[in-house]
Formats: C-alpha cells, structure tokens, sequence
C-alpha cells in the first residue's frame, strides 16, 4: 500500500510521515531529501544552474540512494549537508527541470516498487504515485506555519522575526505553486488536513483516520476469493 502525504513547506509533513510509517509498520520516502541531495551534488559539482542541459546529464548519472532514513550521494551520507540554507536556496534550479523530475520521479517509483511506503513531498498523490491508494494533503496558514518554523528556530537556539520567515516561506510557496511539471496541489482525490491549531498528536491521529478508512473502503471492494472447489468439506 502506498500512501503519499503533500503539502507546503512548513506544514510539517515529514515528521508526520514518519509518525504515520512507524505506527502503519510501513517504510518511508522523504522525497525532498532526494531533491536536496542533487542539488547539493550539482553545487559540489560546479554546475551552472542556468545551464539546464549540463543539470539534467548531472542527474542522470548521480548515484543517489536512500536508506529509509538518510540519503547517500555517490555513497557520501549528505542527510544533515543537505539541509543548509544554500541547499534551500539553490532547489528550484533543479526541481523545475521537468527531465531532472522525471529522473527523480523514477527513482521514488523504484523505492516504493512492492512495498509498504508513506512518500512525502508535493507531488507524490497528483504526479509520482496517481493510483496510490491513500493521499493526504496536509497544509497550514501561512501565518501558522511561520509561527511553528519560528518556534523551532527558537527552540534550536537561532531565534528569527516572524516577517522574515514569512517572506521566505512566501518566496517557496510561490517556487512549489508555479513549477511547470510538479507543481504543488492536492489530487483530486486527496484528503485535505488543514492542520490550523491542531497539535501534532491530533494531525497523526487524523492520518491515521484517514488510512484506516481507506483500507475498510478497500477491503470492502475487494473482489471476494473464489470458493475453495478443493476444499474436501469439512465435517459435512
Ligand atoms: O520537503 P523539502 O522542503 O525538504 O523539499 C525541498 C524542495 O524540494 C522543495 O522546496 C521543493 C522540492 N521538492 C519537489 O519539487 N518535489 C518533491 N516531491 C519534493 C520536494
């Protein structure tokens, strides 16, 4: 079964995947570690990111693996590199080539292939996995998801203005929105969280809802087992 969580920046999407995987017993895809990782690799690599050409053949021949919980570069483990702010700025270079998606996208398909999986990122109900069998969108104001960035600045000792981090988180939202292949939306058969003063227990609980029903739903339309015709009849 695979279920993909999408959303915005900010929303909280991963650590709600992996509480969701956990509970479910189900492995875990961050595909936005997968992006992180090219980016950081095209960075180390001295690509001209307008040099789209030069991006897609980079991507094509990268050895990028992931484990379940950390991302391995040409076996180099980047998890934590991949998250400094020249990452973050440099992504959409990457993400809005449409080949190097395609190549990233085959990957995730390669990962999940047979396997019991929550994806997380922004495409993964409406392009990567259209006939997974569970999608959630979870998402947050703008001005929730800010506050919760700048509680967890805070807490990790780095406290930042709320307008600042707004203005940042805007600048992606807009990146995520207006991708020519990938953009971010809900499928159209996704279940929207809308996650304003939740806690996060109660986002789990809610996904968790969610994947429940949809395995009921599923059970009940499966097409029943043909009756045992070998069966010798027990006790009759
Ligand atoms: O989830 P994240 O913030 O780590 O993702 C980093 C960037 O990667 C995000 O700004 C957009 C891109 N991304 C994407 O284009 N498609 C995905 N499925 C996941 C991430």
């Amino acid at each position: 079964m695979i279920v993909t969580i999408d959303g915005p920046a900010g929303a909280g999407k991963s650590s709600i995947a992996k509480r969701v995987a956990q509970r479910l017993g189900f492995e875990f895809l961050d595909t936005g570690a997968l992006y992180r990782a090219v980016t950081l690799g095209a960075i180390r690599a001295q690509i001209d990111f307008q040099d789209v050409d030069a991006l897609v053949q980079y991507a094509k021949q990268v050895n990028l693996r992931w484990d379940g919980q950390r991302v391995f570069l040409n076996g180099d483990d980047v998890s934590d590199e991949i998250r400094s702010p020249t990452v973050t700025d440099a992504i959409r270079f990457v993400a809005d080539v449409p080949e190097v998606r395609h190549q990233l996208s085959r990957l995730q398909r390669e990962i999940a292939v047979g396997r019991d999986i929550v994806t997380e990122g922004r495409d993964q109900g409406s392009e990567v996995f259209p006939r997974a069998e569970c999608k959630i969108f979870l998402t947050a104001s703008a001005q929730e998801r800010a506050r919760r960035r700048q509680k967890q600045l805070a807490d990790a000792g780095r406290p930042m203005q709320i307008e600042q981090i707004l203005r940042a988180q805007e600048r992606r939202d807009e990146e995520d929105r207006s991708r020519p292949v990938g953009a971010l939306r809900p499928a159209d058969d996704a279940r929207v969280i809308q996650s304003d003063g939740m806690t996060s227990e109660q986002v789990l609980e809610d996904a968790l809802r969610i994947v429940e029903e949809v395995r009921r739903r599923d059970e009940r339309h499966a097409p029943r087992q043909p009756a045992d015709t070998n069966s010798t009849g027990g006790d009759s």
